[in-house]
C-alpha cells in the first residue's frame, strides 16, 4: 500500500482544487491510499514566531508529510504562479531544524491543479518546480493533470461530473504511486 498525503492550495469552501483532490480520493486505484492534509490555520511566516515554536497547523502539516510515502499538491494558479497561501505553507514546511529536518527532503511530490481559465494551472505547476528542487524533494514528472474550465466539470456540490477527468486522475495516481513505490524501495 502506498500512502499519499494530498493538500489543496485554496481556502475557499467552493474550491475547485479542493474538489479535484476529493475526486482524486474517489479515483485512487487499488493499493493507493490518498489522505487529506490541509494548509488551513497556517499563519504568515514570521521568523520571530518561529523562534517561539512551530504553530500547531504547521506541525500537523509537517508530521502529515513525514508520515506519508508521497505528497500530492493540488495547486490553484494565481497570476501565472503559485498562490501565496500555499507558498507560505511550503515555506514553513521547508524549514530545517537540528532535530526536525524538513519533511520535504527526499519526499516524492506530484503537482496537479484546476483553474477556471483555459490552461488548467500549467504555469503554476511549472512555478512549483524550482521550489521542490530547492528543498530537495523528488518531483515526479511522469504524468500531468491540468484541469481547465473547472466550472464546467464539477456540480454545485463540488462533485466531479466529467468521466474523462476521473480516468486521468486514476492514471495519474497509479503512475505517481509507481514512482513512490520505487523511491521507497531504493
Ligand atoms: C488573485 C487571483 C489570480 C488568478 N490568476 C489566475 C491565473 O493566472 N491563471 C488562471 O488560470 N486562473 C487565475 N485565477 C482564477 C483561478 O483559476 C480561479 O479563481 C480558481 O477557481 C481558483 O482555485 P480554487 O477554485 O481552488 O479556489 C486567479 C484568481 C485569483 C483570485
Amino acid at each position: 500500500m502506498v500512502r499519499i498525503l494530498g493538500v489543496a492550495g485554496s481556502l475557499r469552501k467552493g474550491s475547485y482544487n479542493a474538489a479535484l483532490l476529493r475526486a482524486a480520493v474517489e479515483a485512487a486505484p487499488e493499493g493507493v491510499e490518498l489522505v487529506l492534509g490541509t494548509i488551513r490555520g497556517i499563519p504568515l511566516f514570521d521568523a520571530d514566531e518561529e523562534a517561539l515554536g512551530l504553530p500547531p497547523a504547521v506541525k500537523a502539516l509537517r508530521e502529515g508529510i513525514r508520515a506519508a510515502d508521497g505528497l500530492l499538491i493540488v495547486s490553484p494558479e494565481y497570476n501565472a504562479s503559485i498562490p501565496g497561501v500555499m507558498k507560505n505553507a511550503a515555506d514553513w514546511v521547508s524549514r530545517v531544524y537540528p532535530e526536525d529536518p524538513s519533511p520535504f527532503a527526499g519526499k516524492p511530490v506530484a503537482v496537479m491543479g484546476a483553474s477556471m481559465g483555459n490552461f488548467g494551472t500549467l504555469q503554476a505547476q511549472d512555478a512549483w518546480r524550482p521550489v521542490f528542487k530547492r528543498v530537495e524533494a523528488q518531483m515526479w514528472f511522469g504524468g500531468q493533470v491540468v484541469v481547465p474550465r473547472a466550472q464546467t466539470l464539477f456540480d454545485a456540490e463540488g462533485a466531479l461530473t466529467d468521466e474523462a477527468t476521473a480516468k486521468r486522475l486514476t492514471q495519474f495516481l497509479a503512475g505517481f504511486a509507481g514512482f513512490v513505490g520505487k523511491m521507497k524501495g531504493a
